[in-house]
């Protein structure tokens, strides 16, 4: 009963797939890491490079999942055994989930730190002098200090709360709410931020590219940017693909979300880097960008109570842009658990929820206990490099491969063409196949060879 009910399940409309796809792609690695790794790697050189990976290899990388994931029409394990006709297959969906569940445990670190500076931001605790905001932040980190593993089991709970209510009134519902609010309050920062007096060489940074700067690590750094800002390599496009409509056309919805990824980095540039231009500080400083450059942007820019209403907007945004995309990693393995196991969706949710808790305190932890770790290496530096490096490139090699090779050509064109809805673009087709069997499978391997040390 609850597995026919569960793989029955659709969004219900078509600009329900959109903002829920989006809400998943667009995240901490738009807001948070995008400008950060741009500003280290010299601005509109990574940008423009960042976006040809984006179209040569995410657009064919979340079709591929697309493709698998409608055709399944359940979750991750059962719809790559179906892709692959074989059993063995399901293995790859079950590593999504593995990988999904990993992400989502370190990733609920930082998305509880944001929770945590919106509740400074409210009660005006953020702002007062630049020793406050660092010591804010020191104190957050120090090893005594719980709260942030607090933070992050609380974050995983919100989100657990959003999925148990259905994929309807649960996540298609949120994302209507969420993405909408997002993309207004960064169009509010950004024009807070571009008013300001030299704005303009922020703009300048992140537009005007200086090709001395490119080399192959940055080129490296821009693919696998990509790669963890569409959610492509852990079956979660594919997980989302299982509840997409019979008529959804796969590619338009590829191109929208791919845009809208791609559109709200750029716009994070908008926000961040005018702002930090305008006070002379230097946009290159690293993760802690966010959390203590920001709010000190913030202060010298605006007269106190604009700073305050900024520095809401701004971890509200964050807190929200991090939401969408845990959802959409916890939806992973619930939808595997309660739709393989007889536990009910919500038991299931409890399982992922227990299981990346126990991940995301590692990872807390880890942080602030610089002896407490792996391999010379925080827990939460392992987490990611383990999934960034391997399991999201590995992933979406393996779709590519599956898609191209071994999925049957009908089945593909049924699902490219929504079932012969849409006209079959022979040029399309041609390009896919060429991406996804070819360019695509040699980039990721090159890619998984250089992270790993090989070349
Ligand atoms: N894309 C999100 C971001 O940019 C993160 C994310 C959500 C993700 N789901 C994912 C990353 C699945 C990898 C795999 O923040």
């Amino acid at each position: 009963m609850n597995r026919d009910k569960a793989h029955k399940t659709t969004f219900a409309t078509k600009l329900g797939i959109i903002f829920a796809t989006a809400g998943s792609a667009v995240g901490l690695g738009n807001i948070w890491h995008f400008p950060t790794t741009c500003g280290q790697n010299g601005g509109a050189a990574f940008v423009l490079i960042y976006l040809i990976i984006t179209l040569l290899l995410g657009i064919p990388g979340m079709m591929g999942e697309f493709i698998i994931g409608r055709n399944g029409g359940k979750d991750a394990v059962s719809s790559y055994r179906k892709a692959g006709g074989k059993h063995a297959y399901g293995i790859i969906g079950a590593a999504g989930v593995l990988g999904g569940s990993l992400i989502l445990g370190f990733y609920s670190v930082i998305a509880g730190w944001c929770v945590y500076y919106l509740g400074l931001a409210l009660t005006d605790n953020v702002l007062g002098g630049q020793e406050h905001i660092n010591n804010t932040f020191t104190n957050l980190m120090a090893p005594d200090n719980y709260l942030p593993c607090l933070f992050s089991i609380a974050f995983i709970l919100l989100t657990q709360m959003i999925i148990v209510r259905g994929v309807r009134k649960g996540i298609e519902w949120a994302s209507k709410i969420m993405v909408p609010t997002l993309i207004m309050l960064l169009i509010l920062l950004i024009g807070a931020s571009c008013s300001l007096p030299n704005a303009f060489d922020g703009i300048l940074f992140l537009l005007h590219p200086d090709f001395s700067q490119v080399n192959e690590q940055v080129i490296f750094k821009a693919l696998g940017e990509a790669f963890f800002s569409l959610s492509l390599g852990t079956a979660c496009l594919c997980t989302y693909a299982s509840y997409f409509q019979e008529d959804t056309n796969l590619l338009k919805s590829t191109i929208h979300i791919t845009f809208i990824d791609m559109a709200v980095a750029i716009m994070a540039g908008l926000m961040i880097f005018p702002a930090a231009f305008s006070v002379n500080v230097k946009p290159d400083v690293g993760p802690s960008l966010v959390f203590m450059t920001m709010p000190n942007v913030f202060e010298q820019a605006f007269p106190h109570s604009i700073a305050y209403v900024v520095s809401v907007m701004f971890y509200l945004l964050l807190t929200i842009a991090a939401l969408t995309s845990t959802i959409s990693m916890h939806e992973i393995g619930t939808a595997v658990i309660s739709q393989e196991t007889p536990l009910s969706r919500s038991k299931a949710a409890w399982v992922v929820s227990a299981f990346c808790s126990l991940i995301g305190v590692l990872s807390a932890y880890s942080l602030s206990h610089e002896d407490f770790g792996l391999f010379g290496d925080s827990f939460f530096n392992n987490f990611d490099k383990l999934t960034a490096n391997i399991m999201l490139p590995l992933g979406a090699l393996c779709t590519m491969l599956i898609v191209g090779w071994v999925m049957p050509k009908e089945v593909v064109m049924k699902e490219l063409t929504s079932n012969g809805l849409y006209p079959r673009r022979e040029l399309i087709v041609k390009m896919f196949y060429i991406l996804s069997r070819v360019v695509c499978p040699i980039l990721i391997v090159c890619i998984l060879m250089y992270k790993i040390g090989i070349i």
